[in-house]
Formats: structure tokens, sequence, C-alpha cells
């Protein structure tokens, strides 16, 4: 059935490590074959070796302004049914003191080229009367996210766009869900955190839920705590609150003291 509805090919941006390489063994786990993309080939080979089907690696970097017709090149002899958006770049820390380039940045990976490539694959997948896109968010995407403004007003913007073309695509047959990801354990937050976030969750947890959630909605909170914690800020709490909760959740946890 997943297969069926999801197969034979999904595309992973931002495979190579964390929730991106679970993407590509669960789905590769459940029968698809996978296209695996990200910067470090080597680490995409040797991914790719470990999964039971057919994978193919491209690497390249997804803030480059040809990312997505490079990968419509890579997979046009390829039956697409399921592009995963994993990549994400997150500066970190007041945003006067970032470079204008890095938070650019931010934009072309978090923002630009997923919508590329969206644009790129929605029509085939119409088109097919199948097939799904998966973006990854967060629960920055709820709030203003101080320390992190650029990404989390990235991350709203990818929610966004999930939504309204989830909407838009309903009765076609294609499933469009955005992943509003609470803190997960992986190499890249790992490596920005003092200490553990309340609530982390496994990448393979959050990649489960949300495979499990294609075609149930446009929106995944994953993780029990983070749908508490979620409704808390959100219906409960007065906006100007939650983001000051969040401001003060960043300085503690990836801010020097
Ligand atoms: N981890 C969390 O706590 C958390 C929380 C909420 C939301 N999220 C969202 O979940 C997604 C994954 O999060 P994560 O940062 O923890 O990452 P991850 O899944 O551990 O890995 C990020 C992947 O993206 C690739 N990538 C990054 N920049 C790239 C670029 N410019 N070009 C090509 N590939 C690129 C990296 O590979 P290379 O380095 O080899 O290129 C890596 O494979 C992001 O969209 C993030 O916003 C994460």
């Amino acid at each position: 059935m997943f297969t069926n509805t999801y197969g034979p090919w999904a595309v992973v941006a931002g495979a190579s490590e964390g929730m991106g390489a679970q993407f590509a063994s669960q789905l590769s786990a459940r029968g698809l074959k996978v296209v695996l993309i990200a910067r470090r080939e080597q680490v995409l080979k040797e991914l790719a070796a470990t999964l039971s089907g057919e994978a193919r690696c491209l690497a390249l970097d997804l803030a480059s302004p040809d990312a997505a017709a490079r990968i419509a090149d890579f997979t046009r002899e390829l039956d697409v049914g399921l592009v995963v958006y994993n990549a994400a770049l997150s500066p970190i820390g007041p945003f006067v003191e970032q470079s204008l380039e890095n938070n650019l940045r931010a934009i072309d990976v978090n923002v630009k080229t997923p919508t590329a490539l969206a644009h790129h694959f929605l029509p085939r997948l119409v088109k097919r009367g199948k097939g799904g896109l998966v973006l990854l968010s967060s629960l920055t995407a709820f709030q203003g996210s101080p320390y992190v403004s650029t990404y989390g007003a990235t991350k709203s913007y990818n929610l966004s766009l999930a939504e309204g073309l989830w909407a838009e695509l309903r009765g076609t047959g294609v499933d469009v869900l955005s992943v509003c990801a609470g803190a997960t354990a992986t190499p890249n937050l790992l490596k920005s955190v003092k200490q553990a976030p309340p609530g982390m969750q496994q990448p393979e947890e959050v990649v489960r839920e949300a495979l499990d959630a294609l075609g149930r909605g446009p929106v995944l909170i994953p993780g029990r705590f983070n749908r508490f914690a979620s409704f808390l800020m959100r219906r409960l709490l007065p906006r100007r609150s939650t983001i000051q909760i969040m401001a003060a959740q960043t300085r503690k946890l990836q801010l020097p003291p």
C-alpha cells in the first residue's frame, strides 16, 4: 500500500545523517528505492550500502541556485512518488551578530530550494494521481524564535507552504505533510546544545511518526511531550509569553553563558 502510493522512488534531500538518513533507511525498509542527496558524497555512499533496496546518490549543495534543476535532471528517468525535504541551515545567535550571508543562505536552503523542488515534482505527482511531499518544519514555526529568528521564520514558511499545498491538492491523490519536530537527537542538534532539551526524541521515532502520518492531514507535531507543550504555548499562553519562553530556552540550551 505504502509503496503503491509513494513508490517506486523517493527523493530525500538532506539524507546523509540524522533524520534524513532515517527517512532513507525507513523508506528503503518499506520497499521504496531512494535518491539520497547531501553535500558529503562518501557518507551518502556508505549509507546507500546499508540499505536493503536500490539507492542512488547525488552530492550537491542545496543552497546553490541550480540545486533543484540538478535534482530534476538527476531524477528525469525515475518514477518519483515521494519527496522529503529534510535539510536545513540554522544560524544560531543574536541576529545582529550573524553574517547576512549566512542568514540568506538559510533562506536558500530552507525556503528557495524546497519551493523549487515542490514546483518541479508536484505537477508530476498530480499527473500520476498519487504521491507525497514532506517538508520538515519545527516547533519554532508557531511563533517568533529569538536567537534563531531567521531559521524560525523559514520554518514558519515551510509549515505555511505545506498547509496551503495540502489544501490545494486535496482530491488529487497527492499528500502534503509538514513535520513540526521538537528537539530531536540528530548530530546537528547534539553539536549545538549544552544539555539535553526536554522531551528530546530520537530521529527514528520522528521519522516513523512522519511516515505513518502521511495522508492523514497537513501537520504533524511528533512526540507526546511536544504536542502537549505546543498546545500550552499556542492555545493557553499569550503569544508574547511564548516568544519569551522560546528566548529563554534557546539562551539556556544553545547560547554561550
Ligand atoms: N534536530 C532537531 O532538533 C530539529 C528540531 C526541529 C526541526 N528540525 C528540522 O529537521 C530537519 C533536519 O534536522 P537536523 O538539522 O537535525 O538535520 P539532520 O537530519 O541531522 O541532517 C541534515 C541533513 O541535511 C544535509 N544538508 C544540510 N545542509 C545542506 C546543504 N546546504 N546541501 C545539501 N545537504 C545539506 C546534511 O548533510 P551534509 O552535511 O552531508 O550536506 C544532513 O544530511 C531540518 O529541516 C530541521 O529544521 C530538526
